[in-house]
C-alpha cells in the first residue's frame, strides 16, 4: 500500500469555539496536529491575556488522554485594544499573535476594527514587540462585491500597512486569490500566507453550481478556477511564505442549513488527509511536509516538531456527522487516511 510518512503537522489557523464543540472537535486536531493558532472569536471575543489563559485552559482539559498538543493562543485586535494590553500578550509565552477582522467581514466579527487607519499605533506595538498580526483580508463595504473584498482589502489597507510598518510580521489569513499570492511573494520575508484545504479543493462551482451546498461556505468565499490554481501553485511552490492553515470553522448543521447560513467549512476530521489530496492532484505529494510541517513553525520561530505522522492511500467515506457538525465532504470518499 502506498503510504506518505512526514513530520507531524502545525495548523496556523484553527477555530475550535469553546463548550460543547471544543469538546468535539478538539480531539478531531490534536490527532494529527501538535500545536495550532487558535483564533479568538468566541462571543465574547477574546482581547485580554486573562481571557486568552482561561480559553488555553478549556482547551486543554478537551485534549484526550496521552495526546500531546499544545494551542497557540491569539487576543482579538480591537479599536478598544491598550498598548499594556499588547505589552502584557508579548510577555506571555503563551500568546503568539493577534488577529484583525475589519468589523462585520464574519463570523463574530462585530468587535473588529472598523477602520484600520485608526488602530495604526497598535500595528506600531505590535512591530515593537515583534507580535505577528493576522489579518483577515477582506473589505466589508455593502457596494463591494463579495468576490473582490480580498483584492480591494489588499489594495487599500494591505499595501499601506506593510510600507508602515516594514518590520511587522503579517499573515494573510486564508489566501483566496491570484492577487493575494501575488502580493505576498513579492512582498518581504515578514509577510506570509496560510492557504485552507477547501480553497485548494474547489472553486466557487462547489458552493453554488447544481443546488446551493452551504457547507462549502466560507469566508472569504470559495472563487473561480484561475484563482484555485494560483494557490495549488503557491502552496506546490516550495515558498515558505505559505503555509497550513485550516481555518477550520465548526457550526452546527442547522445553522448552516439555514435561510441566512453561517460561513466555515469543518475540515478538522481530516485536515492531513485533504491537503494530501489537493497535493496529489497537483503531482506535489513531496511538497506536503515543508507546507504543513515547516514553514508555519519557521514564520512563528517556533521549533519544528519531531515526531512523524503516517498517511495511508486508502477511500474512506467521511460520516454524515460529527455530533450534529456537517464535515466538508461529508459522505463523500476520500483517499488518504492518517494511520
Ligand atoms: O468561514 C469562516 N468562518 N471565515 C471566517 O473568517 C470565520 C470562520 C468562523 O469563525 O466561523
Ligand atoms: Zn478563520
Amino acid at each position: 500500500m502506498k503510504t506518505l510518512t512526514i513530520t507531524r503537522p502545525d495548523d496556523c489557523h484553527l477555530h475550535v469555539r469553546n463548550g460543547a464543540i471544543l469538546k468535539t472537535v478538539l480531539p478531531h486536531t490534536a490527532r494529527q496536529f501538535a500545536r495550532a493558532i487558535i483564533m479568538p472569536n468566541l462571543k465574547p471575543p477574546v482581547t485580554t491575556v486573562a481571557q486568552a489563559l482561561a480559553y488555553r485552559n478549556e482547551i486543554l482539559q478537551a485534549i484526550p488522554e496521552g495526546v500531546n498538543f499544545t494551542p497557540l493562543m491569539t487576543l482579538y485586535l480591537t479599536a478598544a485594544t491598550t498598548l499594556e494590553e499588547i505589552k502584557r500578550a508579548a510577555e506571555c509565552e503563551h500568546v503568539y499573535a493577534f488577529k484583525l477582522y475589519p468589523a462585520g467581514a464574519t463570523t463574530n466579527s462585530d468587535a473588529g476594527v472598523a477602520d484600520v487607519t485608526k488602530i495604526y499605533p497598535l500595528l506600531a506595538a505590535l512591530e515593537k514587540y515583534d507580535l505577528p498580526l493576522l489579518i483577515h483580508g477582506e473589505v466589508t463595504d455593502e457596494d463591494c462585491d463579495i468576490f473582490d473584498r480580498e483584492r480591494v482589502f489588499i489594495e487599500r489597507y494591505l499595501i499601506d500597512i506593510v510600507k508602515n510598518f516594514p518590520a511587522l510580521r503579517i499573515v494573510l489569513e486564508h489566501a483566496t486569490t491570484k492577487e493575494a499570492v501575488e502580493f505576498v511573494t513579492s512582498a518581504s520575508n515578514k509577510i506570509a500566507a496560510t492557504i485552507t484545504p477547501q480553497h485548494l479543493l474547489f472553486n466557487r462551482n462547489a458552493i453554488l453550481a447544481g443546488g446551493i451546498k452551504p457547507h462549502y461556505y466560507c469566508l472569504p468565499i470559495l472563487k473561480r478556477e484561475t484563482h484555485r490554481q494560483a494557490l495549488i501553485n503557491a502552496a506546490i511552490s516550495g515558498n515558505p511564505k505559505f503555509f497550513l492553515g485550516t481555518d477550520s470553522a465548526p457550526h452546527l448543521t442547522h445553522l448552516k442549513e439555514n435561510a441566512c447560513g453561517c460561513a466555515g467549512c469543518y475540515s478538522a476530521f481530516a485536515a492531513l488527509e485533504l491537503y494530501a489530496q489537493a497535493f496529489e492532484q497537483a503531482n506535489s505529494l513531496d511538497k506536503l511536509e515543508g507546507f504543513a510541517s515547516f514553514y508555519g513553525a519557521d514564520f512563528y520561530g517556533l521549533p519544528r516538531n519531531v515526531e512523524k505522522v503516517t498517511l495511508e492511500k486508502t477511500d474512506w467515506t467521511v460520516p454524515a456527522s460529527y455530533d450534529k457538525i456537517t464535515p466538508l465532504k461529508s459522505t463523500e470518499i476520500l483517499y488518504w487516511k492518517m494511520v
